[in-house]
């Protein structure tokens, strides 16, 4: 992984090296700009709860697994701590929903449920349906959705491969969508291929994890040079895919905020 880190590390591009308006507009709607909404507040306090919540759930796991967690029996507060996006990534999304306003969104791989709000809440009068393959971890997110009065969440606990096409069935028109579950190549290309036949040329696919092993990067590679793909943004933790045809030529980017490469705050 530091492996990894270093060669994006190198490579990497701050907001200041980007030529195209919609990525340079895009980072600074979501990246650079640190508006706070008041939704934020109660997921954060949710967060918290759950990272010391010491409850024991019996898993299913249907995926690539958890590096850390490697028995059947994981603590909510361990699910929280491991499985569970980080804060920062979380308001990334929500503000990138909220700029960019996709209206049908998908999460494949729900865990407890707290990034689904945060990909929820920018709109709430349109559907998101996320998708679980453990029944116990499945069901400590829908108390969450209830709790929070998400009504347009629509959970679907099972084995991706069963819930993937009933769910694009479902939404018809795929506007948004966060693949982040079952860590391995050739499912996670299948889920991406699945979502590109119920995509248009506004919809934004993001993968998460996309370095989190030679696997999940093989599969990044693959996709970023699928035909549809116009645009695709790195930001190590997880990947922004773009199928935009005003994108005149495909083009990669891999972008580092501007703290950590601070002499790149020009055009340089
Ligand atoms: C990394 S977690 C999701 C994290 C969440 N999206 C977030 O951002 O906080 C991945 C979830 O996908 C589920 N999962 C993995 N493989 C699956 C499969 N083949 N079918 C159904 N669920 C699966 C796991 O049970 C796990 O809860």
């Amino acid at each position: 992984m530091l492996q990894q880190f270093w060669q994006y590390y190198k490579q990497a591009d701050t907001q200041y090296s980007i030529h195209s308006p919609f990525v340079f507009q895009l980072l600074q709607e979501v990246l650079v700009s640190n508006k706070t909404y008041g939704d934020f507040v109660p997921l954060e306090h949710l967060r918290f709860r759950l990272q010391h919540n010491t409850t024991e759930l019996q898993v299913t796991d249907l995926g690539a697994g958890s590096r850390v967690d490697k028995g059947q029996t994981r603590s909510i507060k361990s699910i929280a701590k491991n499985a569970v996006s980080p804060k920062w990534q979380c308001q990334f999304l929500f503000r990138l929903i909220d700029w960019l306003q996709p209206q049908n969104r998908l999460e494949i791989g729900t865990s407890l449920g707290v990034n689904t709000l945060y990909q929820y809440l920018p709109i709430r009068q349109s559907p998101l349906i996320t998708l679980e393959g453990c029944p116990n971890i499945g069901a400590v997110a829908q108390k969450h959705f209830e709790q929070l009065k998400a009504t347009n969440i629509k959970l679907k606990i099972g084995d991706f491969t069963d819930t993937l096409p009933q769910a694009l069935e479902q939404l018809g028109r795929l506007d948004y969508v966060l693949i982040d579950g079952n860590h391995q190549k050739q499912p996670t290309i299948d889920y991406f291929e699945q979502c590109l036949a119920y995509s248009h040329n506004d919809t934004i696919l993001v993968l998460d994890d996309i370095h989190w092993s030679e696997e999940m990067q093989s599969a990044w590679q693959t996709i970023k040079q699928h035909s549809k793909v116009t645009l695709t943004l790195d930001f190590f933790y997880f990947g922004l895919v773009f199928l935009r045809q005003e994108q005149k030529e495909v083009e990669h980017f891999s972008i580092i905020p501007t703290k950590y490469k601070p002499w790149k705050v020009a055009l340089l």
